[in-house]
């Protein structure tokens, strides 16, 4: 749960979330739960009205269930997030602006342009959800790009601690220092990147995941429930409370003796490790059809509540955990 008293001084701030989609309501919520002032600017106005219903029912759905992550009641934390159609009005006077449009490198870079073209105090923070466009590429023709970053939450933000900050090589180490404390603030867990690399860390070891596991399935090694089930009851076990480093380290005496014994063996099977691919073809068909059995693309978002549902659950308990 975040801690609301932390953000106390900060009730009066205003946060802009520019784009209302999956990502930027989260994010919207996120911020009402700790008390900020949202302001949430979308371009169709159908889209706003559909985005506040649905954070109403996301957030009705987390309180009913008492796995909300603040200590304002319901009506206060929908109280903090208002809409609108007009750019300059959700940006003026924000303390951070956070950037949610579709992951479109010339959309963003437009989106920018605009931002940067409404004077804004100098301590604000201009961050952008892209999940692998480098910050580089979609703030050099700003006037203010010393403040831009990546500021990539793990979907979904609201059940998802976890913030990547990637700076550009222009961006002011205070800028990345403000960030990392109002997401502190917010409850969320940031890492910082200490230079921008394609996917960043997150969607880089994605990618290296899907990677393994399209070769396991296209070449028929195992079916797709058991590559799932590999993750889900194997190694999603350990990673949902510790990083691969820290797994080796404990499951031999110590990382030196783990890269000892397994290193070569670790090094062997990376050898097999096939060229990258697009996933298409027969085995991409049989692929979706073994998914759609599975969950009909009818009931997604069912097993997206699903999902939710049990992940909030992990997040209360890690927090419990963390506690004792
Ligand atoms: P989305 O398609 O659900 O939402 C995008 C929203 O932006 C829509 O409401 C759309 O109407 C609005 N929009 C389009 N043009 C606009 C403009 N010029 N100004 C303001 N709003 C505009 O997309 P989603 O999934 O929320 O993704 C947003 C960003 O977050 C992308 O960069 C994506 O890569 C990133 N991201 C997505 C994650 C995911 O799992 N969906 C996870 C983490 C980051």
């Amino acid at each position: 749960m975040a801690d609301t008293s932390k953000g106390d001084a900060a009730t009066m701030n205003k946060i802009a979330i520019v784009g209302s989609g999956l990502v930027g309501k989260s994010w919207a919520m996120l911020f009402a739960c700790s008390g900020y002032d949202v302001m949430l600017y979308d371009v169709i106005p159908d889209q706003l009205q559909s985005a506040q219903e649905d954070i109403e029912a996301q957030l009705s759905a987390l309180y009913k269930e008492g796995l909300q992550r603040s200590s304002l009641t319901l009506a206060e934390v929908k109280g903090h997030i208002c809409t609108t159609t007009i750019l300059e009005e959700c940006v003026t006077g924000a303390i951070y602006i956070q950037e949610c449009v579709p992951e479109n490198r010339d959309l963003k870079r437009d989106v920018w342009r605009q931002i940067d073209d409404v004077i804004t105090p100098d301590d604000v923070v201009f961050a952008t959800s892209t999940s692998a466009i480098v910050p580089s590429l979609l703030s050099d023709h700003l006037k203010k790009r010393h403040r831009f970053m990546v500021a990539h939450p793990a979907n979904p933000p609201l059940l998802n601690p976890m913030v990547e900050l990637v700076p550009a090589p222009w961006t002011e180490p205070a800028a990345v220092d403000r960030a990392r404390a109002l997401m502190e603030v917010i409850g969320q867990v940031p890492i910082v990147l200490n230079k921008e690399i394609d996917g960043f860390v997150q969607a880089r070891i994605q990618a290296a995941i899907i990677h393994v596991a399209w070769q396991l399935v296209s070449e028929d090694y195992v079916d797709v429930e058991s590559l799932e089930t590999a993750m889900s009851e194997g190694l999603g076990g350990w990673y949902a409370f510790m990083g691969p480093f820290d797994v080796e380290h404990i499951n031999a005496n110590g990382f030196v003796d783990s890269n000892k014994k397994y290193g070569a063996m670790v090094e062997q099977v990376q050898k097999t490790f096939p060229k990258p691919e697009l996933m298409q073809g027969p085995a991409a068909e049989k692929l979706t059809r073994d998914l759609e059995q599975w969950t009909p693309s009818n009931r997604l978002a069912d097993r997206c509540r699903w999902r939710d549902r049990r992940m909030s659950a992990l997040l209360q308990l890690k927090r419990k955990l963390d506690e004792e």
